[in-house]
Protein backbone atom coordinates (compact mmCIF):
# COMPACT_ATOMS: atom_id res chain seq x y z
CA UNK A 1 0.00 0.00 0.00
CA UNK A 2 1.75 3.56 -1.21
CA UNK A 3 0.90 6.82 0.05
CA UNK A 4 0.28 8.07 -3.31
CA UNK A 5 -1.69 4.92 -4.52
CA UNK A 6 -4.37 6.53 -7.34
CA UNK A 7 -2.47 9.61 -7.49
CA UNK A 8 -1.68 11.95 -10.05
CA UNK A 9 1.26 13.63 -10.08
CA UNK A 10 2.95 16.65 -12.42
CA UNK A 11 7.35 17.46 -11.67
CA UNK A 12 8.49 19.78 -13.90
CA UNK A 13 12.31 19.39 -14.76
CA UNK A 14 12.49 15.94 -13.26
CA UNK A 15 14.95 14.69 -15.88
CA UNK A 16 17.61 15.20 -13.09
CA UNK A 17 18.72 16.32 -9.98
CA UNK A 18 16.34 16.89 -7.14
CA UNK A 19 13.45 16.53 -9.53
CA UNK A 20 14.10 13.35 -10.81
CA UNK A 21 14.50 12.39 -7.08
CA UNK A 22 11.01 13.36 -6.74
CA UNK A 23 9.82 11.60 -9.89
CA UNK A 24 11.09 8.63 -8.58
CA UNK A 25 10.10 8.55 -4.53
CA UNK A 26 6.43 9.78 -5.96
CA UNK A 27 6.03 6.92 -8.16
CA UNK A 28 7.95 4.43 -5.78
CA UNK A 29 4.61 5.00 -3.63
CA UNK A 30 1.82 4.68 -6.36
CA UNK A 31 2.02 7.41 -7.42
CA UNK A 32 1.69 8.05 -11.94
CA UNK A 33 4.12 10.70 -12.93
CA UNK A 34 4.27 13.11 -15.55
CA UNK A 35 8.10 13.45 -16.18
CA UNK A 36 8.57 16.94 -17.68
CA UNK A 37 12.21 18.07 -18.96
CA UNK A 38 13.26 19.75 -22.04
CA UNK A 39 16.97 18.66 -20.88
CA UNK A 40 18.80 15.86 -22.77
CA UNK A 41 21.51 13.45 -22.65
CA UNK A 42 24.60 13.16 -24.63
CA UNK A 43 23.33 11.25 -27.73
CA UNK A 44 20.34 14.07 -27.86
CA UNK A 45 17.41 11.47 -26.52
CA UNK A 46 15.40 13.24 -23.61
CA UNK A 47 16.04 13.11 -19.76
CA UNK A 48 12.71 12.78 -19.18
CA UNK A 49 12.46 10.11 -21.48
CA UNK A 50 15.35 8.08 -19.49
CA UNK A 51 13.66 9.09 -16.34
CA UNK A 52 10.24 8.02 -17.17
CA UNK A 53 11.69 4.93 -18.91
CA UNK A 54 13.28 3.83 -16.00
CA UNK A 55 10.33 3.93 -13.55
CA UNK A 56 8.22 1.93 -15.95
CA UNK A 57 10.88 -0.35 -15.92
CA UNK A 58 10.91 -0.75 -11.94
CA UNK A 59 6.98 -0.96 -12.13
CA UNK A 60 6.15 2.12 -11.64
CA UNK A 61 3.69 4.32 -13.67
CA UNK A 62 5.41 7.55 -15.58
CA UNK A 63 5.37 9.48 -19.01
CA UNK A 64 7.47 11.73 -20.19
CA UNK A 65 6.55 15.33 -21.26
CA UNK A 66 9.18 17.52 -23.25
CA UNK A 67 7.98 20.57 -23.46
CA UNK A 68 9.08 24.53 -22.46
CA UNK A 69 7.47 25.25 -19.41
CA UNK A 70 8.34 29.31 -20.15
CA UNK A 71 5.53 29.15 -22.61
CA UNK A 72 1.95 29.05 -22.16
CA UNK A 73 1.32 25.93 -24.66
CA UNK A 74 4.27 23.82 -22.79
CA UNK A 75 2.50 25.30 -19.39
CA UNK A 76 -0.99 23.83 -20.68
CA UNK A 77 0.46 20.57 -21.85
CA UNK A 78 1.83 19.94 -18.11
CA UNK A 79 -2.21 19.23 -17.38
CA UNK A 80 -3.08 17.24 -20.87
CA UNK A 81 0.25 15.04 -20.33
CA UNK A 82 -1.60 14.28 -17.05
CA UNK A 83 -5.25 13.76 -18.09
CA UNK A 84 -4.40 12.28 -21.60
CA UNK A 85 -2.31 9.47 -19.62
CA UNK A 86 -3.77 9.45 -16.43
CA UNK A 87 -6.74 10.89 -16.26
CA UNK A 88 -6.33 13.26 -13.37
CA UNK A 89 -3.98 15.81 -11.68
CA UNK A 90 -4.01 15.75 -7.67
CA UNK A 91 0.08 16.84 -7.11
CA UNK A 92 1.98 19.36 -9.08
CA UNK A 93 5.39 20.07 -8.25
CA UNK A 94 7.02 23.01 -9.69
CA UNK A 95 10.88 22.37 -9.67
CA UNK A 96 11.97 23.66 -12.88
CA UNK A 97 14.49 26.27 -12.47
CA UNK A 98 17.95 27.49 -14.13
CA UNK A 99 20.75 29.96 -12.64
CA UNK A 100 22.50 32.68 -14.53
CA UNK A 101 24.68 34.16 -11.75
CA UNK A 102 26.24 37.36 -12.05
CA UNK A 103 26.96 40.34 -9.68
CA UNK A 104 23.73 43.04 -10.13
CA UNK A 105 26.21 45.92 -12.67
CA UNK A 106 27.24 42.77 -14.90
CA UNK A 107 23.66 41.00 -15.06
CA UNK A 108 22.51 41.51 -18.47
CA UNK A 109 18.56 42.20 -19.61
CA UNK A 110 18.92 38.97 -21.06
CA UNK A 111 20.16 36.95 -17.89
CA UNK A 112 17.18 38.67 -15.79
CA UNK A 113 14.29 38.05 -18.60
CA UNK A 114 15.38 33.89 -19.31
CA UNK A 115 15.41 33.33 -15.39
CA UNK A 116 11.82 35.27 -14.57
CA UNK A 117 10.66 33.30 -17.29
CA UNK A 118 11.91 29.75 -16.70
CA UNK A 119 11.89 30.34 -12.78
CA UNK A 120 8.47 32.10 -12.68
CA UNK A 121 6.68 32.96 -15.39
CA UNK A 122 6.68 28.91 -15.99
CA UNK A 123 4.64 28.71 -12.38
CA UNK A 124 1.96 30.74 -13.87
CA UNK A 125 2.06 28.73 -17.14
CA UNK A 126 1.64 25.61 -15.55
CA UNK A 127 -0.42 26.24 -12.60
CA UNK A 128 -3.21 27.67 -14.15
CA UNK A 129 -4.53 25.19 -15.84
CA UNK A 130 -3.61 22.85 -12.96
CA UNK A 131 -5.54 24.86 -10.16
CA UNK A 132 -8.33 25.22 -12.48
CA UNK A 133 -8.89 21.69 -13.10
CA UNK A 134 -8.33 20.13 -8.64
CA UNK A 135 -11.03 23.36 -8.50
CA UNK A 136 -13.62 21.37 -10.51
CA UNK A 137 -12.33 18.08 -8.93
CA UNK A 138 -12.00 18.20 -5.27
CA UNK A 139 -8.84 19.95 -4.40
CA UNK A 140 -4.86 18.68 -4.40
CA UNK A 141 -1.72 19.77 -3.73
CA UNK A 142 0.73 21.90 -4.93
CA UNK A 143 5.03 22.66 -4.33
CA UNK A 144 6.09 25.52 -5.43
CA UNK A 145 10.38 25.30 -5.03
CA UNK A 146 11.58 28.58 -3.85
CA UNK A 147 15.04 28.89 -2.29
CA UNK A 148 16.88 30.63 0.67
CA UNK A 149 18.59 32.89 -2.05
CA UNK A 150 15.19 34.37 -2.84
CA UNK A 151 14.05 34.53 0.98
CA UNK A 152 17.82 35.79 2.65
CA UNK A 153 19.64 36.87 -0.30
CA UNK A 154 23.16 35.13 -1.78
CA UNK A 155 25.90 37.53 -4.12
CA UNK A 156 25.80 37.24 -7.24
CA UNK A 157 21.72 36.18 -7.70
CA UNK A 158 19.88 38.99 -7.92
CA UNK A 159 17.78 37.70 -11.15
CA UNK A 160 17.15 34.30 -9.59
CA UNK A 161 16.50 35.56 -5.98
CA UNK A 162 13.78 37.42 -7.51
CA UNK A 163 12.54 34.63 -9.59
CA UNK A 164 12.39 32.63 -6.13
CA UNK A 165 11.37 35.06 -3.11
CA UNK A 166 8.40 35.81 -6.30
CA UNK A 167 7.84 31.73 -6.38
CA UNK A 168 7.52 32.28 -2.50
CA UNK A 169 4.97 35.25 -2.91
CA UNK A 170 2.93 33.25 -5.48
CA UNK A 171 2.57 30.22 -2.75
CA UNK A 172 1.27 32.79 -0.35
CA UNK A 173 -1.52 33.63 -2.60
CA UNK A 174 -2.80 30.51 -3.91
CA UNK A 175 -2.83 29.23 -0.42
CA UNK A 176 -5.30 31.88 0.44
CA UNK A 177 -7.17 31.36 -2.78
CA UNK A 178 -6.77 27.33 -2.57
CA UNK A 179 -8.28 26.89 0.75
CA UNK A 180 -11.61 26.67 0.27
CA UNK A 181 -11.18 24.33 -3.09
CA UNK A 182 -9.18 22.06 -0.82
CA UNK A 183 -6.23 23.16 -2.66
CA UNK A 184 -2.81 22.62 -0.49
CA UNK A 185 -0.21 25.30 -1.69
CA UNK A 186 3.30 24.76 -0.14
CA UNK A 187 6.92 26.33 -0.64
CA UNK A 188 10.11 24.41 -1.05
CA UNK A 189 13.49 25.57 -0.01
CA UNK A 190 15.91 23.00 -1.07
CA UNK A 191 19.40 22.18 -0.63
CA UNK A 192 20.67 18.85 -2.53
CA UNK A 193 23.93 18.04 -4.42
CA UNK A 194 23.30 19.31 -7.98
CA UNK A 195 24.72 18.71 -11.04
CA UNK A 196 26.98 21.84 -10.91
CA UNK A 197 27.61 21.36 -7.01
CA UNK A 198 28.72 17.63 -7.10
CA UNK A 199 32.34 18.05 -8.86
CA UNK A 200 32.97 20.08 -5.65
CA UNK A 201 31.86 17.81 -3.01
CA UNK A 202 33.47 14.43 -1.25
CA UNK A 203 31.28 11.29 -1.63
CA UNK A 204 30.64 11.98 2.21
CA UNK A 205 28.94 15.10 1.29
CA UNK A 206 27.29 14.12 -1.22
CA UNK A 207 25.74 11.24 0.74
CA UNK A 208 24.20 13.88 2.85
CA UNK A 209 23.15 16.52 0.49
CA UNK A 210 21.54 13.41 -1.62
CA UNK A 211 17.99 14.54 -3.55
CA UNK A 212 16.36 11.54 -1.96
CA UNK A 213 16.36 13.10 0.91
CA UNK A 214 14.65 16.12 0.21
CA UNK A 215 12.11 14.11 -1.78
CA UNK A 216 11.28 12.19 1.33
CA UNK A 217 10.05 15.98 2.75
CA UNK A 218 8.02 15.87 -0.64
CA UNK A 219 6.19 13.23 0.05
CA UNK A 220 5.07 13.90 3.36
CA UNK A 221 3.86 17.46 1.67
CA UNK A 222 2.16 15.96 -0.84
CA UNK A 223 0.43 13.09 1.03
CA UNK A 224 -1.98 13.14 3.53
CA UNK A 225 0.31 12.59 6.04
CA UNK A 226 0.69 16.70 6.18
CA UNK A 227 -2.92 16.66 7.14
CA UNK A 228 -4.50 19.87 6.29
CA UNK A 229 -1.44 21.96 6.23
CA UNK A 230 -1.24 24.56 3.59
CA UNK A 231 0.79 27.76 3.00
CA UNK A 232 3.78 26.73 4.75
CA UNK A 233 7.07 27.03 3.26
CA UNK A 234 9.61 23.96 4.29
CA UNK A 235 13.64 24.26 3.78
CA UNK A 236 15.01 20.19 3.13
CA UNK A 237 18.46 19.43 2.87
CA UNK A 238 20.07 15.89 3.98
CA UNK A 239 21.27 18.03 7.24
CA UNK A 240 17.72 19.67 8.02
CA UNK A 241 14.05 19.99 7.65
CA UNK A 242 12.36 22.78 9.71
CA UNK A 243 9.91 25.60 8.51
CA UNK A 244 10.80 29.39 7.24
CA UNK A 245 8.41 31.93 8.37
CA UNK A 246 8.10 35.60 8.93
CA UNK A 247 7.78 37.07 12.47
CA UNK A 248 7.04 40.39 13.35
CA UNK A 249 9.13 42.97 16.05
CA UNK A 250 6.38 44.30 18.42
CA UNK A 251 6.53 47.56 17.11
CA UNK A 252 5.29 50.98 18.04
CA UNK A 253 2.03 52.77 17.79
CA UNK A 254 1.76 54.71 14.20
CA UNK A 255 1.08 58.49 13.79
CA UNK A 256 -2.62 57.70 12.76
CA UNK A 257 -2.90 56.02 16.53
CA UNK A 258 -2.17 59.81 18.30
CA UNK A 259 1.66 58.73 18.57
CA UNK A 260 4.28 60.42 18.93
CA UNK A 261 5.74 58.82 15.47
CA UNK A 262 7.96 61.17 13.97
CA UNK A 263 11.29 60.09 12.61
CA UNK A 264 13.00 61.37 15.95
CA UNK A 265 10.43 59.56 17.45
CA UNK A 266 11.16 55.99 15.24
CA UNK A 267 14.83 56.43 15.44
CA UNK A 268 14.64 56.69 19.41
CA UNK A 269 12.44 53.41 19.26
CA UNK A 270 14.23 50.79 17.25
CA UNK A 271 14.90 48.62 20.26
CA UNK A 272 11.14 47.52 19.32
CA UNK A 273 10.95 47.98 16.13
CA UNK A 274 13.74 46.08 14.90
CA UNK A 275 14.01 42.49 15.98
CA UNK A 276 17.43 41.73 18.24
CA UNK A 277 18.26 38.14 16.51
CA UNK A 278 21.22 38.26 13.69
CA UNK A 279 19.86 38.32 10.37
CA UNK A 280 20.04 34.37 8.33
CA UNK A 281 22.28 34.51 5.94
CA UNK A 282 22.78 32.23 3.35
CA UNK A 283 25.59 30.39 5.24
CA UNK A 284 22.87 29.57 8.22
CA UNK A 285 21.78 27.23 5.43
CA UNK A 286 24.79 25.41 4.85
CA UNK A 287 25.23 24.17 7.90
N1 LIG B 1 20.13 21.94 -5.68
C1 LIG B 1 20.01 22.87 -4.74
O1 LIG B 1 20.76 22.90 -3.74
C2 LIG B 1 18.92 23.91 -4.83
C3 LIG B 1 18.90 24.94 -3.89
C4 LIG B 1 17.86 25.87 -3.94
C5 LIG B 1 16.89 25.76 -4.92
N2 LIG B 1 16.98 24.76 -5.86
C6 LIG B 1 15.93 24.71 -6.86
O2 LIG B 1 15.46 23.36 -6.97
C7 LIG B 1 15.07 23.09 -8.32
C8 LIG B 1 15.84 21.87 -8.83
O3 LIG B 1 17.23 22.15 -8.75
P1 LIG B 1 18.35 21.10 -9.21
O4 LIG B 1 19.55 21.37 -8.39
O5 LIG B 1 17.79 19.73 -9.28
O6 LIG B 1 18.64 21.66 -10.69
P2 LIG B 1 18.96 20.89 -12.06
O7 LIG B 1 19.58 21.89 -12.98
O8 LIG B 1 19.73 19.62 -11.80
O9 LIG B 1 17.51 20.48 -12.58
C9 LIG B 1 16.61 21.42 -13.11
C10 LIG B 1 15.94 20.78 -14.31
O10 LIG B 1 15.01 21.73 -14.86
C11 LIG B 1 15.02 21.56 -16.27
N3 LIG B 1 14.53 22.75 -16.96
C12 LIG B 1 15.16 23.95 -17.09
N4 LIG B 1 14.42 24.78 -17.83
C13 LIG B 1 13.28 24.10 -18.18
C14 LIG B 1 12.14 24.44 -18.94
N5 LIG B 1 12.02 25.65 -19.52
N6 LIG B 1 11.16 23.52 -19.10
C15 LIG B 1 11.29 22.29 -18.53
N7 LIG B 1 12.37 21.90 -17.80
C16 LIG B 1 13.35 22.81 -17.62
C17 LIG B 1 16.48 21.29 -16.59
O11 LIG B 1 16.66 20.69 -17.88
C18 LIG B 1 16.94 20.42 -15.44
O12 LIG B 1 16.84 19.04 -15.73
C19 LIG B 1 15.35 24.38 -9.09
O13 LIG B 1 14.18 25.17 -9.13
C20 LIG B 1 16.40 25.07 -8.26
O14 LIG B 1 16.42 26.47 -8.47
C21 LIG B 1 17.96 23.84 -5.82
Amino acid sequence: MGLLDGKVAIITGAGRGVGEAHARKLASEGAAVVVNDVGRNEDGSFTAETVAASIRAGGGKAVANTQDISTAEGGKSQLQSALDNFGRADILVNNAGILRDKSFLKLEEGDWDSVIKVNLKSMFNVTQPVFAWMKEHGGGVIVNTTSTSGIVGNFGQANYAASKGGAWGFTNVLAIEGAKFGIRVWSLAPAAVSALTAPLMDDKMKAILATEHVAEALLYMVSDLSGKRTGHTLFVSGQSIRELKLVSAPGIPGGGMGAKADARAIAAAEDKIFRPEPTLTIMDFAK
